[in-house]
């Protein structure tokens, strides 16, 4: 018997040939985890996962509309997926995420792509995707004020079943003004704690050592207890991961200068598997352009909100991210940035060029007024500057001991194995002393012996 279905392509008596998805994923974490979810959602629907795109049936980039070169990544990309399309027939494409969120149908218009969903509309694209015929893409950009996608177990598309990330919660409602996240993510909604509990549970019980607790501000996380519960904090959540096991490590990202509270660094030092590491992203050292920013904080905040950090736990890394060139910005500004990179002595740092973002608050009230030469050079001395601090930061590791949480065999040399200590540095070490040898989600203990500005290279103890 021969017949056909919208999720495969012959079905041969009960030999099914699923249909193959692949996907490539852009920008932070966050989408990292719904290309999990995606992959989920799809799995549910008939869809197997593949890593190699000319076997693929259903091609996807899953997008970040962050700075404009990662959009321009992406136009690149597509012309790489029509490709595809023009060697088989019956190939899919489509663009998912930020961009898809943010552009809509004018990339539809391209001709090139046969769907478009936000990242909200994940449920829907078994549908979308059984709809398209020739000359009719799908399209589901739809925002929710509800959808955390509790209840999908993300497929995990780590490489070594250690660490997994955990979105607590989506969207976001600051309005910094240069940024482009609340509009292509729309409002903030926090996930059931009981729902992240038990992801965190499953994955321990299936190996995993590590969990990463994802949101864009998750000092707001805010679960409204009900029926007489009380309410569940950041904090709260914190700890109730933290107790699964002292042998699961706890992370989570970003804090909010303007929101981490005493209560969640308290809770942090409480707990010994709850990592030694706040990425906390200034953006600017200068309040004029903090205020121009609107992240609603000041220096003096920030610089408050560090030493609270180092009273509690004086060996726990601060990072940070940092924007040069911001619309105004004068030298006397640029100064002040590179001055509270040294006055925190940040362990690490991303660091980018303003980049304009069509729809935001700065691109509407303010020119962008920064040459991009200019920006570049303000760019790369902040650079020179943060590798002259994460080499300082890693130089006072040497002759620490740390429990590092081993990842796999190092890059460079297969006979050393890798993997971060609490402070999330990466450290490389032997795999095999006295005939033992390490795997990925062993802990191991090492001491610093000495290190690179990105590296601490360690023996084991
Ligand atoms: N929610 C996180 C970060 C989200 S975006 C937070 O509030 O920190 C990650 C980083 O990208 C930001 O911290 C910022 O440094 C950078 N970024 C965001 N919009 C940008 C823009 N328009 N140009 C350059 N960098 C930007
Ligand atoms: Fe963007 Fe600010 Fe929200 Fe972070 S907190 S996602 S920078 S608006
Ligand atoms: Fe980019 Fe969207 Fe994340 S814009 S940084 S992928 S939330």
């Amino acid at each position: 018997m021969i017949f056909t279905c919208p999720g495969s392509r012959i079905l041969i008596g009960i030999t099914m040939s699923e249909r193959k998805v692949y996907i490539e994923t852009y920008g932070c974490q966050m989408n990292v985890n719904d290309t999990e979810v995606i992959f989920s959602i799809l799995a549910e629907a008939g869809y197997d996962r593949t890593e190699n795109i000319e076997e693929a049936d259903v091609i996807m980039a899953n997008t970040c509309s962050v700075r404009d070169n990662a959009e321009q990544r992406i136009w690149g990309r597509i012309d790489q997926f029509y490709g595809q399309k023009r060697l088989r027939e019956g190939v899919l494409t489509g663009i998912v995420g930020c961009m898809a969120e943010r552009l809509k149908d004018k990339l539809l218009e391209s001709g090139r792509v046969d769907f478009v969903a936000g990242p909200d509309s994940y449920r829907s694209l078994p549908a979308m995707l059984s709809r398209i015929s020739p000359g009719h893409p799908q399209i589901n950009v739809e925002l929710s004020r509800e959808e955390t996608y509790s209840d999908i177990k993300p497929v995990r598309i780590d490489k070594n079943g250690v660490s997994a990330f955990i979105s607590i919660m989506r969207g976001c409602n600051n309005v910094c003004s240069y940024c482009v996240v609340p509009y292509t993510r729309g409002a903030e909604r926090s996930r059931d704690p009981r729902t992240i509990q038990m992801e965190a549970c499953d994955l321990f019980s299936r190996g995993y050592k590590e969990v990463t607790l994802l949101g864009q501000n998750v000092d707001s996380y805010l679960w409204k207890g009900v029926d007489g519960h009380p309410d569940v904090d950041f904090a709260d959540l914190l700890s109730s991961v933290a107790e699964i096991s002292p042998e699961l490590r706890v992370r989570f990202s970003t804090s909010h200068p303007k929101d981490i509270s005493d209560k969640v660094i308290e809770t942090m030092a409480k707990y010994p598997n709850i990592c030694r590491h706040i990425h906390l992203p200034v953006q600017s050292g200068s309040d004029v352009m903090l205020e121009k920013m609107r992240r609603r904080y000041t220096r003096e905040w920030y610089l408050g909100r560090v030493s609270k950090i180092r009273e509690v736990m004086p060996d726990c890394a601060i990072t940070t991210d940092i924007i040069a060139g911001f619309c105004g910005e004068t030298l006397e500004d640029h100064q002040d940035t590179l001055s509270v990179m040294r006055e925190v002595g940040y362990d690490y740092a991303y660091m980018f060029q303003y980049s304009e973002r069509p729809g935001t608050l700065a691109a509407k009230h303010y020119p962008d007024d920064i040459p991009p030469a200019e920006k570049t050079r303000r760019l790369n001395e902040i650079i020179a500057l943060q590798n002259e601090l994460s080499l300082e930061s890693n130089r006072r590791d040497v002759g620490k001991t740390f429990r590092v949480l081993v990842e796999g065999p190092s890059r460079r040399d297969p006979a050393d194995s890798c993997g971060r200590a609490s402070n999330n540095k990466m450290c490389v070490f032997p795999a095999t002393v006295s005939g033992g040898t390490v795997k990925a989600g062993d802990y191991v203990d090492v001491r610093v012996v000495s290190c690179t500005s990105a590296t601490l290279i360690c023996e084991r103890v």
